[in-house]
């Protein structure tokens, strides 16, 4: 997977590895439209056509849950279709929305998967960032837990690397966005999840789906941030008890690029066409 990004040899300073996240795809089956009026499968389609014309290319893609609408098997393979065409190597972890045994049917040879009995919590070790993946879902509930079993792994498996830069993804904030609703839903216990990343100064990132925007907050001795939805966002609304709401703005992804000179930044770009590029200069300097 990924040979490129293999280069244990590369020189130090020259390491670095591009990795996309997108999250939030929410697919149903049948072409039917999410709460009546999202097409996230054709946004989907959306993303992946521009994942796949990112230059540079990305060495991977991580999806941070809530990945089908309802759980249902058909979503799943529908989601599986449209994933298909995606030319990048690609990771998912469960959001609130999911069913963890029929994503582990749609995704056998996704082996990751496997590697808990009970949760979808994986780490992958092949390239220059580790990468884990954590399971806050809930059966039919919308907020996310992480068992004292599951704190306990990543507490163990971030130990036994303590050296390598890596991304923490988790699909519920563990964190008070200020957006009421989705914080009646968040990862509760965050102090517990703190209290581990905490003790791990490699952690770069803890990253986030479910807010279905782009949202930054310090979080133990690191950044928590959450993706943009790739189709539908929550809006944006600090009101007090205000109305749970989407809105159409503008679907994006995020860029999180390590390099072992500079270190992890992240970007967020867009999915939708726009103008531009445009020039700052021609053959007389700055364009006045
Ligand atoms: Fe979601």
């Amino acid at each position: 997977m990924a040979d490129h990004c293999l280069k244990t040899s590369t020189p130090e300073p020259t390491r670095q590895c591009l990795i996309a996240q997108i999250s939030d795809p929410h697919i149903k089956a049948g072409g039917k439209l999410s709460y009546r009026q999202v097409d996230t499968a054709n946004a989907l389609r959306q993303a992946i056509s521009k994942l796949n014309q990112l230059t540079p290319r990305p060495d991977l893609v991580l999806i941070s849950g809530d990945l089908v609408d309802f759980g249902h098997p058909d979503e799943y393979a529908t989601f599986k279709k449209i994933l298909a065409d995606l030319a990048l190597p690609v990771y998912l972890i469960p959001g609130n929305h999911d069913d963890r045994q029929h994503l582990r049917n749609a995704f056998p040879e996704h082996r990751y998967l496997f590697q808990h009995n009970d949760y979808l919590q994986w780490v992958v070790d092949d390239y220059p960032v580790r990468l884990v993946g954590l399971d806050s879902s809930v059966p039919d509930k919308p907020h996310g837990e992480l068992s004292e079993e599951s704190l306990q792994w990543l507490d163990k498996t971030l130990a036994a690397q303590p050296d390598k830069p890596t991304l923490v993804m988790v699909h519920h904030h563990p964190f008070v966005s200020g957006i009421d609703h989705m914080d009646r839903q968040p990862l509760k216990r965050p102090e517990a999840l703190a209290d581990v990343i905490g003790q791990h100064a490699q952690v770069e990132r803890v990253l986030c789906g479910h807010l279905h925007r782009s949202i930054q907050a310090r979080f133990a001795n690191t950044l928590a941030m959450s993706c943009p939805g790739v189709s539908h966002q929550v809006s944006l609304d600090l009101t007090p008890d205000g109305p749970a709401h989407f809105q159409l703005e503008p679907p994006g992804y995020l860029l999180h690029h390590w390099s072992a000179a500079s270190g992890m930044v992240t970007h967020q770009g867009f999915i939708d066409p726009y103008p531009g590029p445009f020039p700052f200069y021609d053959a007389n300097g700055l364009i006045d």
